[in-house]
């Protein structure tokens, strides 16, 4: 007993101790924002978790002090407070690009230790660099650019042994480059400055345009000078050499990404062992080749190769994907699905996507469709990649399919799907596709409506996913045979998903709901049946309640509601597409069916907002 109390009390002890720290970097977060001046609000709010909710924040594995800070195009203006940020004594990652933060180089950033990156471009500081960067040796990359730096290049960078990109451009640095040796350097940009003298030996490597806009002599155009030589050849031959890092960079932040989502070793083993003889390729993945995080706010932002949609609030990038911990959700129809947790603890989907026959702009401009969509019956689309090799989209997180809650758990530890929920589930589903079809001049086709596509919102109506994404695929795809038993006749032929082909699937789906049975299963003995005929079948021959699934049998008053939704649904899989209802009309049918959408009490997590 004692041992246990003093264990307790340890514990407790050891939780107060963390929290007290992370509390002391909420109050210097808080400091900051409140003492600097910004446009866009942040939802700092303290009766939030610190690592779990605000913006641009996140933290170390066990929540106990705050580790990166991205607050790009957020509008801070004005000169940078002293005694804030510099208190966030485990920063690695800060980033404070795209504002209009003014004055000299923050001196009390010499705290920050554990400084990895630092990006700072586009802002609005002036004077000189500081003295000593030999205090931020962890440093692997800094992006000063796009400022009014001045004085000349610390030769205390040659410090920085880890420093992998370094970018001092648009700046009005002066003086001689120093020769800062830094062996792991693989980018260096410090154009457009007025720096003088000659290229030293170390940064020979890189390329003329990074040194250009300045009055800076390489040795080779000085010999090209005195030579008269028509062809730059040695410039054209970096020229070369740049443009095959970039080629090589698409290569590795392709590999990346997949290497996250599933199998990291496999696929690099596979997909960029075929290109090492070229590149000289050492398996490392080129961490400074991409700035670490995103605007906040305003249009699309391209960095990094992601593409994000506005009103995005999550701040993570390819990254942080490939940093995420990955969980095979499964396989759809078009690719796997994975469920990444990011650091600062948001969930996001990422869906792979496979046979993709769509070119890049095809590609683009499918996707800013999809993304532009945003309703609360709809699964926003937040961001995507395009890339030769890997196309993926991300999506909010939602936890359980229709699917899951019909066919999910048998057996006794099943808790039965109540007949309000599965309405929630229809009307709110019906909703969503509703709006999917007015969207594009009302040409717009879901065109892959299944009940695994099917969620449950936060107000546990039904939400539906993976739409518009048969315009961008190959039609030549084998199809997948658990989609058959949604498919509507005609398109089993044409291979062309319409709107009314949209209502046919969406009809399954209710039969679905009301029978609790598969789009296709077994019977008995080995054949299949599909889920439609068998139900024309035991309608025909008039034993309605057979046809519903037993657990609703236990709810009383509801059969006429069952039997309203029934006759909807059958309408909905009518062979002929001109007979199957327009989706307006559909909604409407389905609202109808409880005359008083109010009295669809959710059973669990009933909040205010969610009035029907
Ligand atoms: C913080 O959140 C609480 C609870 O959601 C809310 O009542 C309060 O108004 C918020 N404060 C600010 C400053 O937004
Ligand atoms: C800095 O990083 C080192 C190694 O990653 C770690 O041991 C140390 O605790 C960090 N310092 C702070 C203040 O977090
Ligand atoms: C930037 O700083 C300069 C002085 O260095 C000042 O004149 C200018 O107004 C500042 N611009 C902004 C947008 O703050
Ligand atoms: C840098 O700019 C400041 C004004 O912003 C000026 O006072 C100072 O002399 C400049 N230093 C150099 C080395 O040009
Ligand atoms: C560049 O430096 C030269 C002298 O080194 C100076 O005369 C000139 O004004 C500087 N130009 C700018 C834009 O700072
Ligand atoms: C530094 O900032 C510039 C300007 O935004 C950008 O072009 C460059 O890619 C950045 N460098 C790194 C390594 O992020």
């Amino acid at each position: 007993m004692g041992g246990i109390s003093i264990l307790c009390l340890v514990l407790v002890i050891l939780c107060l101790g963390n929290a007290e720290v992370i509390d002391e970097d909420k109050r210097a977060l808080l400091d900051f924002a409140e003492t600097l001046p910004h446009f866009h609000g942040l939802n700092w709010n303290e009766s939030y978790s610190v690592c779990g909710r605000w913006i641009g924040v996140a933290c170390n594995e066990d929540r106990t002090r705050v580790i990166g800070l991205r607050l790009p195009g957020v509008g801070f203006s004005g000169e940078m407070p002293v005694n804030t940020i510099s208190r966030l004594s485990a920063l690695q990652v800060l980033s404070l690009r795209s504002n209009e933060i003014s004055g000299s180089f923050p001196s009390d950033f010499t705290s920050l230790k554990n400084l990895s990156m630092l990006f700072l471009e586009f802002n609005n500081f002036s004077g000189p660099l500081p003295t000593d960067f030999s205090v931020w040796e962890h440093l692997t990359v800094l992006n000063l650019s796009h400022n009014h730096f001045n004085g000349s290049i610390p030769r205390s960078l040659s410090r920085l042994t880890q420093l992998e990109s370094l970018n001092l451009a648009h700046n009005m640095l002066s003086g001689e480059i120093p020769d800062l040796g830094l062996p792991n350097l693989e980018e260096l940009d410090l154009s457009q400055n007025n720096l003088t003298g000659v290229v030293p030996k170390s940064l020979e490597k890189f390329p003329d345009s990074s040194f250009a806009g300045n009055g800076v002599r390489s040795v080779d155009s000085s010999l090209m000078q005195s030579d008269l030589s028509p062809l730059p050849r040695a410039s054209s031959k970096k020229e070369r050499d740049r443009w095959k890092d970039t080629w090589f960079l698409a290569v590795v932040i392709g590999c990346g990404a997949l290497g996250l989502l599933a199998f990291a070793f496999l696929c690099c083993a596979c997909c960029c062992s075929r290109r090492k003889d070229d590149d000289g390729f050492t398996g490392k993945f080129p961490k400074g080749s991409m700035s670490p995080e995103k605007e906040l706010s305003g249009a699309q932002d391209t960095k990094n190769g992601l593409v994000f949609f506005e009103g995005c609030n999550y701040a993570f990038d390819l990254e942080d994907l490939l940093r995420a911990s990955a969980e095979v959700l499964g396989k759809g129809t078009f690719g796997m699905s994975y469920k990444a947790i990011l650091e600062d603890a948001n969930v996001v989907v990422v869906k792979r996507l496979k046979e993709v026959s769509a070119g890049k702009r095809e590609f683009e401009q499918q996707m800013d469709l999809i993304g532009s969509i945003r309703h609360e019956n709809v699964v926003a689309l937040r961001a995507y990649y395009y890339s030769k090799d890997e196309k993926l989209m991300v999506n909010d997180y939602c936890s359980l399919s229709a699917s899951a809650l019909l066919h999910g758990q048998k057996g006794e530890d099943r808790i039965p799907l109540d007949w309000g929920t599965r309405l929630r589930i229809a009307v709110g589903a019906a909703r969503g596709i509703a709006h999917i079809h007015s969207k594009n001049g009302g040409k717009f086709v879901h065109g892959n409506i299944r009940s695994s596509n099917i969620f449950l919102n936060s107000c546990q109506y039904g939400c539906v996913s993976d739409f518009g994404l048969a315009a961008v695929m190959s039609p030549l795809a084998p199809p997948i045979s658990r989609a058959a038993g949604y498919r509507a006749p005609e398109v089993s032929d044409t291979r062309k998903a319409t709107q009314a082909s949209d209502v046919y699937s969406f009809g399954v789906c209710l039969l679905e709901l009301l029978t609790g049975k598969s789009p296709v299963h077994a019977t008995g003995g080995d054949e299949l049946i599909h889920l439609v005929r068998w139900v024309h079948s035991v309608v025909r021959e008039e034993w309605t309640a057979e046809v519903f699934d037993l657990e609703l049998l236990r709810y009383p008053h509801v059969e006429e509601e069952m039997v309203e939704m029934l006759q909807i649904a059958l309408n909905c899989v009518a062979r002929v597409p001109d007979q199957r209802p327009k989706m307006p009309d559909l909604l409407r049918m389905i609202e109808d069916v409880r005359h008083s959408l109010a009295e669809i009490q959710p059973d669990i997590g009933y909040t205010a907002s969610c009035v029907a």
